[in-house]
């Protein structure tokens, strides 16, 4: 059953996940210098629309802070180095925004290497959708793009999956509103709300859990069985859409299916508090399986706890309780160590028969970002740990491949045993010396050795690479593709972010010359068949870069929805 769920492809970053979430976050994270706000001119008070990149200017977060106040100083190498990367990632998403524009614009996808266009997300336009955002933080024109959204026919006569039109239209439409400041920028705005009011019928079910597939046009369904992202996945937009339009049926929607989880018992299927299986039946209201995933079908629910949370900014403490539980029993069944190295795995895990495989997914390399931020907000420093633990792992797929790309899926082998901060880190060997009658008699006549040196603060650039820990023996991969994934580009941003350290921006910069030797193609992006032979198919795209200042889309005033498009933080009260 757990095979079931790795082998269902997750609908979530497809072809076009790199386009633009990809070209957000690397942009970002190669670009950007965490400093201190005062690069704001306090002096100059901006109203709401007018603070794009860089946030409310009058939010100040009662939260803990997220980023890292580093004032980086860098010399004239390092500078041309970042500003020579940034170019490169902006002449990235270019010349795959062009081959989209040229072969498939207002289609979803560009087909890459046919240069053919499809439509598995309504035909709606994703990519056009996904990339304004990009754009409006690379300083490019929206301009022409404007009248391409407001011809947007919101009602195709076709199936539509209600999870990928909240991300990917709503969540990109809101967060383009909010980053731009064209004059015409309520046509974003008024196509958002346009979508959700034909998405709402979709709600309408014994629960109030969203359809999986959705006809926008008859309103039917084929289908009374969903998946928990899908259905759970809607916080971010549906509130911020509640918020810009004053309707608040958006924000309701949104908090029935927040409440469902919140509720839901053992005679509904969750056996193990705050873990949710991953297939719904929303006509009964019940989970149907008991396999526990925080990667595919799983991932974003239990995302959208924490981000939701920052997004109104801890006016709701339910979100948080949700999040901690939730991280909590993550934390002691589905996560596993091996043996003296500091790799960890995170595994779909199923209730019912206490069984794990040692699987671990793509999809889950966005977990350590996450992490990350929920040890600053509610101090579990030891999340911290497991972030790194994690992100450790999703980094050496990348670095112990041929094409330096990261397979899909991949095992820790027959080592791996549920992860135990008391063990975590240590070889056997030094398990058992730590229990020995030797360390015992010396106990008392040792005395403790002096504290470690602290490390030279922070190395730059590729120097640090050779302090990575060597690849553990016995990880298997059990799917050589590389599907254009940002997941782990996303946690290696915020972990930069957070600590300051450029061995992050160095990880985000091998994937993206990875990606640019293997994945490009005369038109666009494609993805990778085996990861460790070389190129092939699918579409995507990238990254950019200007000149911009270092507070840009910063993450104590922006979340990001899971479609990477950047939400503003502000205090809501969305509980009422
Ligand atoms: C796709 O477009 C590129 C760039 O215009 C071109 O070089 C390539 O031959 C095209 N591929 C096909 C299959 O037509
Ligand atoms: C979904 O469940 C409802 C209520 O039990 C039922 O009427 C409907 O036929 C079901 N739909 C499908 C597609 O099975």
């Amino acid at each position: 059953m757990t095979k079931n769920v790795l082998t269902k492809l997750p609908h979530r970053w497809r072809y076009i996940g790199l386009v633009l979430t990809g070209s957000i976050i690397l942009y970002t994270t190669c670009l950007l210098l965490p400093m201190e706000p005062s690069g704001i001119n306090p002096t100059v008070v901006l109203t709401e629309e007018t603070n794009r990149l860089y946030g409310l200017h009058n939010f100040v977060s009662r939260l803990p802070k997220v980023q890292r106040d580093i004032i980086t100083e860098e010399t004239s190498e390092e500078r041309d180095v970042r500003e020579q990367r940034r170019e490169s990632i902006k002449q990235s998403f270019l010349y795959g925004w062009n081959g989209y524009k040229t072969y498939a614009l207002g289609a979803d996808e560009l087909k890459p290497l046919s240069n053919r266009s499809s439509n598995p997300f309504g035909g709606l336009g994703a990519t056009l959708v996904d990339s304004i955002g990009t754009m409006l933080i690379m300083e490019l024109d929206i301009d022409e793009l404007l009248p391409l959204i407001q011809n947007i026919n919101v009602k195709p006569d076709e199936p539509m999956s209600v999870f990928e039109t909240i991300i990917r239209y709503v969540g990109g439409l809101l967060s383009a509103f909010e980053l731009s400041d064209h004059p015409k920028k309520h046509i974003l705005l008024d196509k958002a709300e346009e979508i959700g009011l034909a998405l709402l019928p979709a709600f309408e079910t014994a629960f109030g859990l969203p359809y999986y597939h959705f006809n926008p046009l008859t309103k039917v369904s084929k289908t009374n069985t969903t998946y928990l992202a899908d259905a759970a996945t809607i916080q971010l937009e549906f509130i911020t859409l509640s918020y810009h339009t004053g309707n608040p049926i958006f924000a309701e929607k949104a908090q029935v299916i927040t409440d469902f989880l919140d509720s839901a018992d053992y005679s509904q299927g969750v056996t193990v508090p705050g873990l949710y299986p991953t297939d719904i039946n929303i006509a009964g209201g019940y989970f149907k399986n008991s396999v526990i995933s925080f990667g595919a079908m799983g991932d974003s629910a239990y995302e959208y706890f924490l981000k939701q949370y920052l997004l109104v900014d801890g006016t709701v403490p339910q979100f948080a309780r949700m999040y901690e539980q939730s991280i909590d029993s993550m934390k002691s069944h589905m996560l596993v160590q091996l043996p003296g190295v500091k790799f960890l795995y995170l595994t779909p895990y199923d209730t019912d028969r206490n069984l794990k495989t040692n699987a671990m997914d793509h999809l889950t390399c966005f977990v350590p970002g996450m992490l990350a931020i929920g040890s600053k907000i509610f101090n579990r420093p030891d999340d911290m740990k497991v972030a790194k633990g994690l992100l450790d792992t999703c980094v050496h797929m990348y670095r112990s491949s041929n094409t330096h790309l990261s397979p899909e899926i991949w095992s820790a082998g027959k080592d791996a045993v549920q992860y135990n901060p008391m063990t975590y880190g240590k070889s056997e060997e030094e398990l058992v010396e730590a229990r020995s009658w030797k360390t015992w008699r010396n106990r008392n006549i040792v005395r403790p050795p002096p504290p470690l040196k602290k490390q030279e603060s922070i190395q730059k650039f590729s120097r640090v690479l050779d302090a990575v820990p060597d690849t553990p023996d016995g990880t298997v991969i059990y799917d050589t593709r590389y599907l254009l994934r940002p997941e782990t580009i996303e946690s290696l941003f915020i972990m930069y972010r957070m600590t300051g350290d450029p061995v992050y921006q160095e990880y985000g910069w091998l994937i993206y010359q990875a990606i640019e030797t293997y994945c490009k193609t005369k038109s666009a992006y494609a993805s990778v068949r085996n990861v460790r032979l070389s190129k092939m198919d699918i579409t995507s795209n990238q990254i950019d870069s200007m000149e911009t200042p270092p507070d840009l889309i910063s993450l104590d005033k922006f979340v990001f929805n899971t479609e990477a498009h950047p939400l503003l933080r502000r205090p809501m009260d969305v509980s009422k």
